[in-house]
């Protein structure tokens, strides 16, 4: 087991510098991958930090370098980076794509993403490798390893959705940054954030997907006992497209003005939708105590309470007794 793991840790490695090579000195890999990241901004040493690479659009570029290599088919085949078909067919997965290398928390490579180029209606933006004896994508934060060490300075953790919030974050210098990468976050994601600080911010996609990700995020981080705040980009925008929009410092201080705790956000949007509707407001209440209920630390429900009663104009008690019926309906 352990060996095969090594192995699959080295033939991954292999793939990576073989992509980083395609992407630095072949010439589709400068014409097509180097000019896509540089339109989007990425300079040398992002690139670098990042180890993104290139994969010819050729279906067995990979497989012919891994065999003239002596790597095998199978294990190619096991780390996720070649199909085969029934009648013997074997080639690349990922083609004419530029690659992301997702690393483990201590910088091995585990897995690739794999964006393609011009959008494509009949083909996924982003192509993942497959789950593997060495990735789990439930378990897996992209950026972790390039983060971490921010993490513990800044003591707070910046969640994003995807590869590229990651990596423009980082560049403008805001390090301490991961991404969830599409999945729905996990509880395994959140211990991972929870080993190197208590304090998660949500920093979602500014579309009715982001919305609809940090409702459910933000449960599962309360969970988890961490402290959480919520920031929802402009809409249409993501943290890589915003920050290149208004530069790292409007960055940083859009989200020191505009992040909220989760009591807020919840109930700033159920305040505007409910108006004076006292149903609505009542709905809204009831939902905020429904997160207040995932809590594990009674001490903190309780302060929670108090805040949930100002915000939304009721009696503490009244918010104290929604909690207790919500618990009691949990058991
Ligand atoms: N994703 C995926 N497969 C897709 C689309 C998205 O795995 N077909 C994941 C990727 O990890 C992506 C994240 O979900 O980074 C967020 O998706 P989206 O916001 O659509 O992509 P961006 O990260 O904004 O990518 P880009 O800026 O390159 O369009
Ligand atoms: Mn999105
Ligand atoms: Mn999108
Ligand atoms: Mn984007
Ligand atoms: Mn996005």
């Amino acid at each position: 087991r352990q060996n095969e793991r090594e192995s699959l840790l080295i033939v991954l490695n292999f793939a990576k510098t073989f992509f980083q090579e395609t992407l630095q000195t072949s010439d589709e890999g400068k014409s097509i991958g180097l000019c896509y990241f540089r339109e989007r901004g990425f300079t040398n040493p992002t690139i670098e930090a990042f180890e993104l690479g290139y994969t010819l659009d050729q279906w067995d570029s990979l497989l012919k370098e891994g065999q003239r290599r002596g790597y095998s088919q199978e294990l190619l085949e096991k780390a996720g980076l070649i199909l085969s078909k029934e009648g013997g067919k074997v080639f690349d997965r990922f083609r004419g794509r530029v690659m992301f290398p997702i690393h483990n928390v201590s910088g091995r490579v585990i897995a690739f993403g794999a964006r393609i180029l011009k959008t494509d209606k009949n083909q996924p933006k982003y192509l993942n490798s497959p789950e593997t004896a060495v990735y789990h994508k439930s378990q897996v934060l992209y950026g972790i390893f390039q983060a971490k060490q921010a993490i513990r300075q800044e003591d707070v953790c910046y969640l994003t959705e995807g590869y590229t919030d990651v990596i423009s974050l980082h560049q403008a210098g805001i390090k301490n940054v991961v991404a969830s990468s599409g999945t729905s976050l996990t509880t395994e994601q959140i211990k991972l954030i929870a080993r190197f600080t208590p304090n998660v911010t949500i920093l979602y996609d500014g579309d009715a997907a982001g919305i609809k990700a940090a409702l459910r995020g933000l449960d599962m981080v309360l969970e988890e006992g961490l402290n959480l705040k919520l920031l929802l980009l402009p809409d249409g925008e993501d943290p890589d497209s915003y920050v290149h929009k208004v530069g790292a410092d409007a960055f940083k201080t859009h989200i020191k003005e505009h992040s909220q705790d989760f009591i807020d956000f919840k109930a700033s949007r159920w305040l505007t939708e409910a108006g004076d509707n006292p149903l609505k407001r009542a709905e809204g209440i009831s939902d905020v105590c429904a997160s207040i209920t995932k809590i594990p630390d009674p001490l903190k429900r309780q302060t929670l309470s108090q805040r949930v009663a100002q915000v939304f104009h009721v009696s503490e008690q009244s918010v104290i007794s929604e909690i207790n019926r919500l618990v009691r309906k949990q058991q």
